[in-house]
């Protein structure tokens, strides 16, 4: 099972390269995962960046985090402002429901906003722009300002410690601020990415109960404006236990106003722009993200202030080797992870410049993101390398026609960057000048796990070591390290301040999907293996969670949004490698009695699944079939439906119904 999903893996980065035009790597014979490490050229720090890196001492510091793992984390913690100390650094008691800094009082907020009044008031804390050339500054203090009007806001509407409130915003100010000021009066946020539908969005609001929803009227994309409102009242209608809907109103649409909505305007503008900071326990959650699992149904993950504060701020210190003057932008969106901890409470922490950009990359013309960059004087750049494979598809000529010299350091996030990618961004557009920090890591984790800091030497393509203080291996099914070069599960094998601390109300669900699959581990649900030299090369999900375009959405979503079509019997999905999105989703359908086979059948059935989830799942493909293959008991075996598309070996069938 394990060999064929590496093979199909190596398939996948194979058919990327080939669509670059470049030589595809051998996939046919011998050690499959021998075709990584091909591209065995090391990329070693220039001299420049050796001097100036936050952290020079990398193999003493590796080695010093793993004889001293909670020390190693008490330093970390001791950086940042706290109300009251820990008594504890870390506690396992309760196996596998860990805890961090036990006793800490603290508020995320203290150390994104609070400390920096007294001494960078005036710095510009975020940048924003959208696709239109509107933009805005917010220094620290402005910023500090407008969160504490909300945060009052919030208080007035009833909300305190503990209550959920749901945002559903596009990437604008109003998206931070509102995570800001739940955050700092220690209720919890739940983000939903602007791009998920209406019944996506209510399953969200339900699970998490969330009392308030915080939306806008428009969003703006590709020169279209996006009726987010509309999406938001389909959903409220099916939310009872939502209170209030906010609504930041940007637009003259003509936009319906029900019962439940107040706008942000008009509830800011008379409170005062000075509030608290709620003194919180450092295991109070600070926010619930959803993300996809092997089920329908998305997981609630439980991150808590300060375990993640800590593992947020260390982090970002590190790898992106910030500076006080770095224009730092990370073009995901804060719907997502890489947007909670690297847009907003990361660079926050760090006290630096975070831009906020809302729109494409690649709108109007295929040059606005290196525009952007130029305008801006970004200096750290962290991307996804679906949107570098996107770029380098438009050619040199469009990053050329700009100055990138502000440029000092890239990143990448969200899927494995395949070496002709890594190589394009490292040459065109860090120009041979910018290291890569390829940084593995996820919902769950908080942080970043596997990475290269400045000063390690490269390979294209490798997410290289694990973060200090992280011990990440790669292990067969019982447990056990493979040897070096050969595939395996990627395991974590101690914890973390920032890991998840729970599913949301499913502890069950917490303790099946990552501490019972692989015994004593926590399991990533990603396939790996290291080189000879104990580098790390990621290869994509165990599991039937595809990755599109770095948004992860499981195989088992999609189907159940098939089934919602009238026509659809039952459905199977798999992931089929694409040259620009990573993995594109493939529907098998069968069709009910009297229902016949058709291109407007299978466009409708598009539709259905995008009305159902968001534009986000895309279906590129649909097969009508008569049977799906099937185990025993009944589950859709998609590995056999994703051999026989890519014409790799079936494997072991017995398992198979029929
Ligand atoms: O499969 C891995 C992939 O993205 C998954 C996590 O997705 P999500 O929780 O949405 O978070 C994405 C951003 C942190 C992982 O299980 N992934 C993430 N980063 C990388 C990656 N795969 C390879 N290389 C990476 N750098």
């Amino acid at each position: 099972m394990l060999a064929q999903v590496m093979r199909a893996r190596v398939a996948i980065r194979a058919a990327r390269e080939k669509t670059m035009d470049k030589k595809t790597q051998s996939q046919s014979e011998g050690d499959l995962t021998e075709a990584l490490f091909k591209e065995g050229e090391i990329y070693k720090p220039s001299k420049d960046v050796l001097e100036k890196a936050n952290l020079k001492n990398y193999d003493e510091t590796v080695k010093y985090a793993k004889e001293n793992p909670e020390k190693f984390w008490e330093e970390a913690a001791e950086k940042l402002e706290w109300f009251k100390k820990w008594n504890k650094v870390f506690d396992p008691s309760n196996k596998p429901f860990y805890k961090w800094f036990i006793g800490g009082k603290c508020n995320i907020i203290q150390n994104a906003l609070d400390k920096h009044l007294k001494t960078k008031g005036n710095k510009t804390a975020i940048i924003w722009e959208n696709e239109r050339g509107v933009s805005r500054k917010l220094t620290y203090s402005e910023l500090s300002k407008e969160v504490n009007k909300l945060a009052n806001a919030l208080k007035a509407l009833g909300i305190s410690r503990g209550d959920r409130i749901a945002i559903y915003l596009p990437n604008i100010p109003e998206i931070a601020i509102s995570m800001l000021a739940s955050a700092k009066i220690g209720a919890v946020h739940s983000v939903v990415y602007a791009g998920y539908s209406a019944g996506a969005l209510a399953e969200r609001i339900n699970d998490a109960e969330a009392k308030i929803l915080i939306t806008a009227d428009v969003g703006y994309r590709r020169g279209k404006i996006i009726k987010l409102k509309d999406v938001v009242d389909e959903a409220v209608r099916k939310c009872p236990v939502l209170e209030k809907v906010i609504v930041v109103k940007r637009s003259n649409e003509e936009i319906n106003i029900g019962e439940k909505d107040i706008f942000y305007d008009k509830i800011v503008e008379k409170e005062s722009d000075e509030c608290e900071t709620e003194i919180m326990d450092a295991e109070d959650p600070l926010f619930i993200l959803y993300t996809s699992g092997t089920t329908a149904k998305p997981k609630g993950v439980v991150h808590v202030h300060g375990g993640y504060m800590v593992g947020v701020a260390r982090t970002i210190n590190w790898v992106f080797d910030l500076k006080e003057d770095d224009i730092y932008w990370c073009t995901a969106n804060p719907g997502w992870i890489t947007g909670h901890s690297y847009i907003v409470y990361g660079p926050l922490m760090a006290g630096v410049t975070t831009l906020m950009y809302e729109g494409v990359p690649d709108w109007p013309k295929p040059d606005k993101i290196w525009q952007v960059v130029e305008k801006y004087k970004v200096s750290v750049f962290y991307t996804a390398p679906t949107l570098i494979r996107a770029m380098m598809k438009y050619g040199d000529e469009w990053p050329k026609r700009h100055s990138l010299s502000s440029l000092r350091l890239l990143g990448s996030v969200g899927e494995p960057i395949n070496p002709e990618a890594w190589k394009w961004y490292y040459k065109i557009i860090g120009e041979s000048r910018c290291p890569i920090m390829d940084t593995w890591w996820q919902t769950e984790t908080g942080m970043i796990m596997i990475t290269p800091l400045p000063v390690v030497p490269l390979k294209a393509g490798s997410a290289t070591f694990p973060f200090p203080g992280i011990e990440a291996d790669v292990v067969d099914k019982n447990g056990k390290t493979v040897p070096l070069g050969k595939g395996g599960f990627l395991v974590i094998k101690n914890q973390w301040p920032a890991m998840l601390r729970n599913v949301f109300k499913n502890p069950k669900r917490y303790r099946e999907t990552y501490w019972e699959k692989i015994p004593g581990y926590y399991a990533t649900g990603d396939l790996a293996a290291k080189d000879k030299d104990g580098y790390f090369w990621i290869q994509g999900r165990t599991d039937d969670v595809l990755n599109i375009s770095g948004h992860r959405i499981g195989s088992a979503e999609i189907e159940s949004a098939l089934v919602t079509h009238e026509a659809v019997v039952e459905a199977g999905v798999i992931g089929k490698p694409d040259p620009i999105k990573g993995e594109t989703a493939k529907g098998f359908v069968i069709l009910k009695e009297g229902y016949k086979e058709s291109q407007e059948l299978v466009q409708a059935i598009k539709l259905q699944v995008r009305k159902t989830l968001g534009p986000i799942a895309v279906i590129s493909e649909i097969s009508f079939v008569d049977k799906l293959p099937k185990t025993r008991s009944g589950k859709i075996m998609r590995r056999v439906l994703r051999a026989k598309e890519l014409g790799l070996p079936v494997g072991d069938v017995s398992g198979l119904a029929d």
